[in-house]
């Protein structure tokens, strides 16, 4: 399949290189192209420097966000979460009628650590993606997920873990559905229409506070039920 993932970041590049390795079209999605090859500060999560990641990735095509959904049947959002929105928005029509799976978080990282969310308890990010692109079959999935997890649940070997997806399209979680089993997702739980992402949004602070006292990113949540 022909898969646009707009982000640069530690989730776009797992993404990509997951979704490369399953033989799918991908071309990673950035603001400049030229900038983002000449970008000389780290990755702020201690990842590779983009160039060097690129080395090592030669076969990911890199595009405008636009010229990225534009050529692109579905779209992965792991965009900033304070400019998610905007940015969506500005490449509206290559959108249109695609399957937008977003994992961005509204995290507001303005005062300081702890961030607060943006959009929360009567809305949420997801909602507001799906009200300013009306013509976009938004799916909230992945945002509770370190990335590579996300792309790759057995890198978490222990327990049977979760992933949670909100929309209000069943033909688009469809498709969302396909590709978590494609990534090896077991345990997919359908939370409802896209009001249900705020619930999965609202996770987040649960999240960083787990990996600041469990002093790890690597763990995952686990449903037990009777
Ligand atoms: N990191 C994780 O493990 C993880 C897990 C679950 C969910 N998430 C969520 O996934 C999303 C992506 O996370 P990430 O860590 O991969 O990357 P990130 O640093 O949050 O976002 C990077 C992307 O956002 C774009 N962007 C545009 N304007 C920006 C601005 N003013 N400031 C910062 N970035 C801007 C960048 O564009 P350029 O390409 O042009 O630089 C880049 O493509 C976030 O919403 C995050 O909350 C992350």
């Amino acid at each position: 399949m022909k898969i646009a993932v707009l982000g640069t970041g530690m989730v776009g590049r797992a993404h990509v290189g997951r979704l490369s390795e399953l033989g799918h079209d991908v071309v990673m999605g950035t603001q400049d192209v030229e900038a983002t090859l000449n970008k000389s500060e780290p990755d702020p999560m201690g990842g590779d420097f983009f160039v060097t990641w690129h080395e090592k990735h030669p076969d990911i095509k890199l595009a405008t966000f636009a010229d990225a959904a534009k050529e692109s049947e579905l779209i992965i959002g792991a965009l900033n979460g304070q400019v998610t929105l905007k940015l969506l928005k500005a490449i509206e029509p290559n959108l249109s009628n695609k399957v937008l799976i977003d994992i961005s978080n509204p995290l507001d990282f303005s005062k300081g650590m702890p961030p607060s969310l943006f959009a929360c308890n009567t809305d949420s990010l997801g909602e507001q993606i799906q009200r300013a692109l009306p013509q976009v079959k938004v799916v909230k999935s992945l945002n509770t997920i370190s990335a590579d997890i996300q792309v790759c649940p057995k890198n978490l070997a222990k327990g049977n873990h979760v992933v949670f997806m909100s929309g209000n399209h069943a033909d688009a979680k469809a498709i969302v559905s396909d590709l978590l089993k494609s990534y090896g997702w077991q345990q997919i739980i359908d939370l409802g229409d896209i009001i249900t992402s705020r619930g999965a949004e609202m996770m987040m602070p649960m999240w960083l506070q787990l990996m600041k006292t469990e002093g790890t990113s690597r763990f995952n949540y686990q449903i037990i039920k009777d």
